[in-house]
């Protein structure tokens, strides 16, 4: 945990309840072990998608479909969310949890690896959300940015990797050594590219957010 855990704690104490469909979803997607985003990252998008009102999003990283459905709820009437997602097994309970939703019409799924499917997109996208193998967006970045139309805004989740980014990469277990380099790497990158205004925020665990200038 990034912040101070009487912090967070006292935050989640003041948030309100989502709808009773998304409720239901986190509750299943909890108790299976499916991660999904934390509640300060919730608040967050909704205030976000609130402020960019976004007609088109793409999410890389669908799991259960929990953030798509919180994301088409805050988007404005008319939005179209594209989500990627490879994981066999959770392909079929995001459709599932879409169609509870009513939402199948309003959001897309797309079946495989997000590297292969990026590289296949051509349209563009007001938003995009970043949720998928953290060693794998430095990868994902320049495919995004190519996707992200002026003005848009890309959201990148779990940047700052538990607190581990600010330790030697002698300290960090040798499991997550690749994704500590390869996310200094990408945070380098985000906030080094000319096209893109970058803020690193410790919300969660770890939030970038940019702006395609
Ligand atoms: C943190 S979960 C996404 C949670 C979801 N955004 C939510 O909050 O409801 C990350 C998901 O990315 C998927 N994923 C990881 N690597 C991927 C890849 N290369 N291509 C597509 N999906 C990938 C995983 O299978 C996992 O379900």
């Amino acid at each position: 945990m990034i912040v101070d855990e009487r912090m967070v704690t006292f935050i989640h104490s003041l948030e309100t309840e989502n709808s009773e469909i998304l409720e239901t979803i986190e509750k299943e997607a909890l108790e299976t072990f499916v991660p999904i985003i934390r509640k300060e990252m919730q608040s967050f998008l909704k205030v976000l998608l609130s402020i960019q009102k976004p007609l088109k999003i793409l999410e890389v990283g669908t799991a259960v479909g929990f953030s798509a459905l919180l994301m088409s709820e805050y988007a404005p009437e008319g939005c179209t969310i594209t989500t990627i997602e490879k994981y066999e097994k959770r392909i079929p309970i995001a459709r599932e949890n879409f169609k509870r939703a009513g939402k199948e019409e309003v959001i897309t799924l797309l079946e495989g690896d997000a590297l292969e499917i990026l590289k296949g997109l051509q349209e563009s996208y007001d938003f995009i959300f970043m949720d998928a193998a953290k060693a794998q967006y430095i990868y994902y970045m320049p495919e995004v940015i190519r996707l992200l139309g002026k003005g848009g805004i890309l959201v990148s989740d779990n940047v700052l990797q538990d607190g581990d980014i600010i330790e030697s990469r002698f300290a960090v277990e040798r499991r997550n050594r690749t994704i500590h380099s390869r996310m200094r790497e990408y945070l380098y990158a985000l906030k080094h590219e000319e096209r893109l205004l970058t803020s690193i925020i410790p919300l969660g665990d770890g939030v970038a957010v940019s702006v395609k200038q």
